[in-house]
């Protein structure tokens, strides 16, 4: 009983703490002739974090590029690339990524560069103040969520302490 009860604390509190996944463009997408500089410095990236591109794969495409690939919209020394429409690309490390699209788009805007920041300037307060956030908007919609995660591990803790 204790034990099954440990199991979904800790169950829920890794959902808390998972990574996040930011889709690039949000509802726009991955297409021309949007500004995703200010799509990127409305974000926060953390290593382990994912972006995800979402696009007509017959049209646009993703390259992970280096700096000069990324100012002149050239594709060599390309370090990746992707082209399913709905591509989930794992930030596992600390620095700055650069993405275009190879197939043209890349002079119509479809360029991004985002700074990947460390754990270790993630402290608990970033889960913390999301979850505090999205567990008020939820309570706002009547929504679960992380609201309903909370409360779970609230009611869990209660239970712990009673048995
Ligand atoms: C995107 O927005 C930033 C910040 O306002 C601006 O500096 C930049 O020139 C814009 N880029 C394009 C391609 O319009
Ligand atoms: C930045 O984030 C806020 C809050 O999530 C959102 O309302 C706004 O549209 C975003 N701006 C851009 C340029 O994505
Ligand atoms: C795309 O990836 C494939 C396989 O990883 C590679 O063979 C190809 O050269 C890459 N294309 C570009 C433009 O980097």
């Amino acid at each position: 009983m204790a034990l099954w009860v440990l199991f979904l604390v800790v169950a829920a509190v890794a959902t808390i703490v998972s990574a996040t996944d930011h889709i690039v463009g949000g509802n726009k997408g991955w297409n021309p002739d949007i500004n995703y500089t200010l799509w990127s410095n409305n974000q926060t990236f953390y290593v382990g974090d994912f972006i995800s591109f979402r696009y007509q794969k017959t049209q646009h495409n993703v390259l992970q590029v280096n700096k000069m690939g990324y100012d002149s919209c050239t594709i060599e020394g390309a370090l990746g690339n992707w082209s399913s429409g709905k591509d989930f690309i794992k930030l596992d490390k600390s620095k700055r990524y650069y993405f275009i699209c190879g197939i043209g788009g890349c002079s119509n805007g479809m360029k991004l560069s985002i700074l990947v920041h460390p754990l270790s300037q993630s402290p608990p307060p970033r889960s913390a103040v999301s979850a505090v956030h999205s567990s008020e908007k939820s309570a706002a919609n009547g929504v679960g969520g992380f609201g309903s995660i909370l409360v779970l591990v609230g009611l869990m803790a209660f239970v712990c302490a009673w048995i």
